[in-house]
């Protein structure tokens, strides 16, 4: 399958994309993740990143879509994928259809995962991740590590992200309703979008997007 997974900063789509990537045996590709780990290896591209990441805004589409098509071209991504915060405008979503109609293949869906704003901010509030592996995420109070500051996964020292700041959330969100929440619609004409309620237990909503991915293949 191939899959996008959009939705407002905060909504669990790193979360969720875990749990589906598994569940789909198909690899989580997040370009979130893909520019903290250029950031943390300290790459040209992380630079050219970070200086965007900082303020909440995007980082420029040649920079990224260079960045994603590479990811997609990989051998674990052949058989299909899960995309986590790719695209990001309609700039993006139309280099993505591109780069998909060159290998004679087509996303299958998108899922819009929907939460209120004030529980998004309290998500980023209180998310901690880990230093060895950004898609490792917990929080202090909905997902707590057996042991505080510690990453379950991996022993590794959890922080709180340097884009988690009340001045960068507001910023992140104003750009997700001026230049994401565009690709809804995008997409939507295509048939391909399913919203997915995200408020409730982390397990209730990927049971809810299993269920709804499973429906649409039917
Ligand atoms: P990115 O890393 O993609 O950040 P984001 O979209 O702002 O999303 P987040 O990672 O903040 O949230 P999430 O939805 O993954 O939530 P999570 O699962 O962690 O992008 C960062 C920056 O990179 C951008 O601002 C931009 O600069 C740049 N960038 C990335 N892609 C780009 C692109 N395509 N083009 C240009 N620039 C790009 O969950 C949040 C918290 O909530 C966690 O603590 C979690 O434990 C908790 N939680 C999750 N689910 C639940 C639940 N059901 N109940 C309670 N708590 C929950």
């Amino acid at each position: 399958m191939r899959i996008v997974l959009v939705g407002p900063p905060g909504a669990g789509k790193g979360t969720q994309a875990a749990y589906l990537a598994k569940n789909l045996s198909i690899p989580h590709i997040s370009t979130g993740d893909l520019f903290r780990a250029n950031i943390s290896q300290g790459t040209d591209l992380g630079k050219q990143a970070r200086s965007y990441m900082d303020k909440g805004q995007l980082v420029p589409d040649e920079v990224t879509n260079a960045m994603a098509e590479d990811r997609m071209s990989q051998a674990d991504a052949a058989g299909g994928f899960l995309l986590d915060g790719f695209p990001r405008n309609v700039g993006q979503a139309e280099a993505l259809d591109e780069m998909l109609k060159s290998k004679g293949v087509a996303l299958d869906a998108v899922l819009d995962l929907e939460v209120p704003e004030d529980e998004v901010v309290k998500r980023i509030a209180g998310r901690r991740i880990c230093r060895n592996d950004s898609s490792h995420v917990f929080h202090v109070a909905y997902n707590q590590p057996e042991t505080e500051g510690v990453c379950d996964i991996c022993g590794g020292e959890l922080y709180q992200r340097d884009d988690d700041n009340e001045e960068t959330v507001r910023t992140r969100l104003e750009v997700y309703h001026t230049q994401t929440e565009p690709i809804i619609d995008y997409y939507r004409e295509q048939g391909l979008v399913v919203t997915i309620p995200a408020l409730g237990k982390v397990t209730e909503v990927t049971e809810r997007a299993m269920a709804a991915l499973k429906s649409d293949e039917g």
